[in-house]
């Protein structure tokens, strides 16, 4: 029986970090996740276990487990796979990777802000299809950015970072969280706190950067879209279910909004077929984090959080309250 079971390969830094650690068990098997039935037979009496965001760990899961497992380190910001508060009950700790994938998670945003609005994907989509063209004033016009408003919707560290991007493209930035932000972070970004309909009527530009709770699935839906502006763009690099990928779809196609870049589906890795089929969206893997840097960070601090945990001290990034 393994001491450490680890979901999925991390980069090879964050693998040989693990050496020291007591038997560990790695799943080998991507393209696919690790099957449920799988991991339930695999996850039995380990101390810690080191997840990616596709394992739901939850009761049954800990169960699974047995009493022995001390800590869930998932290599991760976003911990919507967890059941905090049922580890928290039996007193297994659980971990994330904030802070090393802020700047690269801003950066992939603005890659989707700049591809939406100037239609980069479907420019390149065009040639590749050897479609003949000519140069022609009026040719796949997309919109400017400077003078216009971003609205972040979730503007904790990923959203401030790519507010704070924004001011070299010449933009206003409006946000949405529940409470508004210290004066001494918004006043910076130059950022202003809007009701998240007012934020919808304002920006040319919607970045979300929330995170996905019972609160924020489906919080872009018909009446969000109908709200935006018929030149505005969605660009969402957190968790697929805050958007409604149906009424997207459907908002695309009625000309509600301009065009959309995801980075995350609702049911990744599946990708809803009705957008597949849209020139107006431009679709990614999955990688905000994406980096040689980040995923190297991510790793070493998701093992540095395992080691932790396993030793019994208090890891760098303990979630449970
Ligand atoms: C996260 O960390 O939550 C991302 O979605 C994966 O990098």
């Amino acid at each position: 029986m393994p001491d450490v079971l680890v979901t999925r390969r991390m980069v090879d830094a964050a693998m040989a970090a693990l050496d020291g650690l007591g038997t560990v068990e790695v799943y080998t098997g991507p393209p696919t996740a690790m099957p449920r039935a799988e991991l339930l037979t695999r996850v039995a009496g380990v101390r810690g276990l080191l997840t990616v965001l596709t394992e739901r760990i939850d009761a049954e899961l800990l169960d699974a487990a047995g009493p022995d497992l001390r800590i869930v380190a998932n290599h991760a910001v976003g911990v919507d796979n967890i059941d905090i508060p049922e580890c928290t009950r039996r007193g297994v700790l659980v971990t994330n990777t904030p802070d090393v994938l802020t700047e690269a998670t801003a950066d992939l945003a603005w890659a989707l802000i700049l591809a939406c609005v100037r239609r980069v994907a479907e420019g390149d989509r065009f040639l590749r299809a050897k479609t003949p063209w000519i140069w022609d004033p009026r040719m796949m016009l997309g919109h400017d950015l400077h003078g216009r408003v971003l609205g972040i919707v979730g503007c904790g560290r990923i959203g401030q970072a790519t507010a704070r991007r924004a001011l070299g493209f010449g933009m206003r930035v409006v946000y949405h969280n529940s409470r508004p932000l210290p004066p001494e972070v918004a006043e910076p970004l130059g950022a202003t706190w809007r009701s998240f309909d007012d934020l919808l009527a304002e920006s040319d530009v919607v970045s979300v950067h929330c995170p996905l709770t019972p609160d924020t699935r489906h919080l872009f839906g018909a009446e969000a879209f109908a709200r935006m502006k018929s030149s505005a763009v969605l660009v969402n690099t957190s968790r697929g279910p805050v958007v409604d990928e149906l009424a997207l779809a459907q908002a695309l196609r009625a000309g509600e909004i301009f065009a959309a870049g995801l980075d995350v589906f609702e049911r990744e890795p599946e990708v809803e077929a009705e957008l597949l089929d849209l020139d107006s969206v431009t679709l990614l893997p999955h990688l905000g984090s994406a980096t040689v840097g980040t995923r190297e960070a991510m790793g070493l601090l998701a093992v540095q959080n395992l080691a932790a945990g396993l030793a019994g001290s208090r890891p760098r990034n303990l979630l449970n309250p």
